[in-house]
């Protein structure tokens, strides 16, 4: 595999796992377009790469990542259903090799959407999830109205998607969104020996098997994805959305 060339995404790959780990921790690991465009070309070479068998994507020991880059959001070319986070997006929901989550810390946004299209997800024991759309004026993404009430029933899905507050990585698990929460120290260690026991197994067999697992849902995701950026980029595009992101980015500054 050709080197990924990105100071803020670090590949390297171990006993057959690409590990992608994202890394800006003095922006909470925000993911911005090039990082988004970094992630997306590293799935899909990831994915056509013999070596690789599995995919571990991590962050920092405080953040997994916060989201999309805020300042992006106010961007106005940033409103088209082309920007580099709908190809992530695509890319993660489309990648044939499993995929492997180790979330420490905080998980924002996209940053637990993303999950959703994880085969594995280990969390530690004080890491926190938040879907906080509605909070910025914004709807669900990556398929997230579907798939997580899908996971957890509606009302679940409503109290973390319509109230968009924090909630724990216990709760994560018992909503079926994470399969462990372990001590902090412990989270990339396992999720790396699960990435690696996944490399082991014959790969047309484990990328055949993910295959039919999702092959039902596929065509739905594909589907409600486009729907949701239609609605996201509208909404985006609103005064109010624009007004509370504005405030965020000017916390603490006047
Ligand atoms: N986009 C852009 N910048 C971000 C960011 C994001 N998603 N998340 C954090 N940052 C920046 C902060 O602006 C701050 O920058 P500064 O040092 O230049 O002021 C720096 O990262 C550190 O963040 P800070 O807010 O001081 O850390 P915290 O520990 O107090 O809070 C969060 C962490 C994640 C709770 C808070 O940063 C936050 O709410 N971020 C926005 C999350 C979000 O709305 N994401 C989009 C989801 S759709």
């Amino acid at each position: 595999m050709l080197a990924i060339d990105s100071p803020e995404i670090l590949s390297s790959i171990d006993q057959g796992v690409q590990i992608l780990h994202i890394r800006r921790p003095e922006k909470k690991n925000a993911l911005t377009r090039a990082m988004y465009h970094t992630l997306a070309e590293a799935l899909r070479r990831a994915d056509t790469d013999p070596a690789v068998r599995a995919i571990l994507l991590r962050g920092e020991p405080e953040c997994f990542t916060s989201g999309n880059d805020v300042n992006d959001f106010l961007k106005e070319d940033e409103h088209t259903t082309e920007r580099p986070a709908v190809q992530f997006l695509k890319a993660i929901a489309h990648v044939r090799k499993p995929l492997v989550a180790a979330v420490n810390g905080l998980a924002v946004g996209i940053g637990t959407t993303l999950l959703l299209h994880c085969d594995l997800v280990y969390a530690a024991e004080d890491a926190w999830l938040q879907l906080p759309f509605t909070r910025l004026g914004l709807c669900p993404e990556a398929a997230s109205s579907l798939l997580v009430p899908q996971l957890m029933g509606h009302q679940r899905a409503a109290e973390l998607l319509l109230l968009g507050e924090r909630f724990s990585a216990s709760k994560a698990w018992e909503y079926g969104l994470v399969n462990e929460v372990l001590p902090a120290a412990q989270v990339l260690p396992h999720a790396l020996a699960r990435a690696q026991a996944l490399a082991a197994l014959p790969p047309e067999a484990v990328q055949t098997s993910k295959h039919l697992l999702k092959r039902n849902q596929q065509a739905g995701i594909d589907d409600i994805m486009a729907l949701e950026l239609v609605n996201f980029t509208r909404l985006l595009r609103s005064p109010e959305a624009r007004a509370i992101m504005q405030a965020f980015l000017q916390r603490g500054r006047e």
